[in-house]
């Protein structure tokens, strides 16, 4: 493995054997289901969405490759317009202002939680015109290119988003969140699940 590729690996938080088994053995066209008892260990349970997040944009990608699968379509469609949001709302609710109250001056934490909350708006707003496009393609519809490409950009702005999460906030999480803090993050999330829609 070359020296870029470590840092590709480390950037996605996917290692070597990690991503053979994402392309090998796993239907690319199955976002796995979270394991449940993961929210007792926030930070893990944050990292592991990423992880349903990074197939949803391989199968963004594959649909703007011109791939199809009915059901798979379905479910990226519902992951994006459900999952996806909650994500961002455990992260704007929960994981920032938790982290932003444990964090020293030199993290300088506050920039980098402002630029991630600008990607969130993106995300929402080409999320809901990729998940529209993604209705149509179901509905029979063939995508343009332009539809294409919108599709590829909104994949790559999911990836490079997580790969920040991952590569830097994550692990200053892992350092300056204490056990009342991930403890606090964690009833914050079954809080939210407990919630009525
Ligand atoms: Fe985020
Ligand atoms: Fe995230």
């Amino acid at each position: 493995m070359t020296a870029s590729n470590e840092t590709s690996d480390d950037l996605t938080g996917y290692g070597e054997g990690e991503r053979a088994e994402s392309s090998e053995l796993k239907d690319p066209w199955v976002i796995e289901e979270l394991q449940a008892d993961l929210i007792d260990q926030p930070l893990d349970f944050i990292f592991a969405d990423h992880r349903r997040q990074r197939q949803a944009a391989l199968m963004l990608n594959m649909v703007a490759a011109g791939d199809f699968e009915e059901r798979g379509m379905r479910d990226l469609i519902k992951f994006l317009k459900d999952d996806f949001v909650r994500h961002i709302a455990d992260e704007e609710l929960g994981f920032f202002p938790l982290l932003r109250e444990r964090c020293l001056p030199e993290d300088k934490i506050g920039p980098l939680i402002a630029r991630l909350v600008d990607e969130h708006k993106d995300d929402e707003s080409c999320g809901a015109t990729v998940t529209g496009l993604l209705e149509n393609r179901l509905a029979g519809h063939e995508l343009g290119d332009k539809d294409r490409r919108d599709i590829t950009a909104f994949a790559e702005h999911i990836l490079q988003h997580l790969a920040v999460e991952n590569a830097v906030l994550l692990p200053i999480a892992r350092v300056r969140m204490d056990d009342a803090s991930l403890k606090a993050l964690s009833t914050i999330l079954k809080e939210r699940r407990a919630a009525p829609k």
